[in-house]
């Protein structure tokens, strides 16, 4: 069998935070922010809503779109690192939001790779014939580990989600044909949220020290993310005999327009080929590739290849090489 994604849907809050909006908070401007990001708003979700809130709209559209009840779900795996609590796991609040009483549900965390981690992970269990209609999630709420008085990070990041579903499938010239996936703990140091987690809890001195924020230094994890989107893409290329002309579709994490230019480069694409939103959301996390299928979705067409590609905080990244399985 091959896993095949059968429907997508995405889903981002109404608010709107502009580069103008931005340099009232911080000191920056838009033509810096767009020149050296690409971003030119990001969406931001109202304070008491959490991660679930995103990933439940767009599995709810999700399951609308595919004709699919929610009792039919076998599985949701929800990537994020902004899940709506330390535990239980934001899967599971979102499978008991959309009424999906017959699914086991689990969370993935890996930073900007989560979502191609968890399809990856998802499509395994279809793949092995063990479950017919697994559904995964990608959603981060940026907006609640961001600090809005950090100009080198609060420029970037923005909130949304979006779900696919996965089905098996006999025809073996459609669906997800190869993945590689890499990770290097040694990346950790650049980019991550210092306390909050068990080495060091919140406390008073945490919160004072604003110390339950994104850390990121940017240009090692720049020079990181272009050297292994770029490589990883290449490599996924080269293993499954592809030349730039058989890729229909490049869908790269969107970190920064830089970063995803010098992948498509390496690739060979040109940029009608690419997939790139984040001059209107910014950098939503495990949010990205889910949402970028989701507004090219009328555009994509049976037997596109595509590739996905990605790199974020762990360090974790990874290409997926699938054939599209539908035409809208
Ligand atoms: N507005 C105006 N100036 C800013 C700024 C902002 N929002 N943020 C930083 N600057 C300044 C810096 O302070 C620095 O000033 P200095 O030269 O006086 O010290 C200057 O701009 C250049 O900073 P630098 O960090 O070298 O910028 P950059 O070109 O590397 O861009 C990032 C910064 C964060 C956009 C970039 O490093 C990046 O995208 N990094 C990777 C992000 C990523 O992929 N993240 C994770 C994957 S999920």
């Amino acid at each position: 069998m091959n896993a095949v994604i059968t429907g997508i849907a995405g889903y981002v809050p109404d608010k709107v935070l502009t580069n103008k909006d931005l340099e009232k908070l911080v000191d920056t401007n838009d033509e810096w922010i767009k020149s050296r990001t690409g971003i030119e708003t990001r969406h931001i979700l109202e304070k008491g809503k959490g991660t679930s809130f995103m990933g439940g709209k767009a599995v709810e559209e999700l399951l609308s779109k595919t004709n699919t009840k929610a009792e039919e779900i076998d599985l949701i795996i929800c990537a994020t690192v902004t899940p709506d609590h330390v535990f239980p796991s934001t899967a599971n609040i979102i499978g008991d939001l959309v009424g999906a009483k017959n699914a086991w549900s689990f969370d993935i965390n890996a930073a900007c790779s989560g979502f191609l981690y968890a399809l990856a992970t998802g499509s395994q269990f279809i793949e092995s014939g063990k479950y017919k209609k697994v559904i995964i999630v990608g959603a981060d709420k940026m907006s609640s580990i961001v600090d809005y008085t950090d100009r080198t990070t609060c420029v970037i990041f923005g909130d949304g989600a979006g779900a696919v579903m996965l089905e098996p499938t006999e025809d073996k010239t459609i669906g997800i044909k190869d993945s590689i996936l890499y990770s290097d703990g040694a990346g950790k140091k650049h980019l991550y949220q210092k306390s909050g987690g068990s080495v060091s809890p919140a406390s008073e001195e945490t919160v004072k020290n604003r110390e339950h924020f994104v850390y990121q230094e940017g240009q090692p994890v720049f020079k990181a993310a272009v050297t292994a989107m770029a490589d990883v893409s290449a490599e996924i290329m080269e293993k499954n005999n592809l030349k730039a002309e058989d890729v229909s579709w490049l869908v790269p994490h969107q970190a920064n327009l830089r970063i995803i230019d010098a992948t498509a480069r390496r690739m060979g694409l040109s940029t009608e080929k690419v997939m790139i939103n984040i001059q209107k959301y910014g950098n939503t996390t495990a949010g990205t590739l889910p949402l970028c299928l989701a507004d090219w979705e009328t555009q994509l067409k049976k037997g596109d290849n595509i590739i996905l590609s990605t790199f974020g905080g762990g360090f974790t990244w990874g290409a997926m090489y699938l054939t599209w399985g539908y035409s809208s």
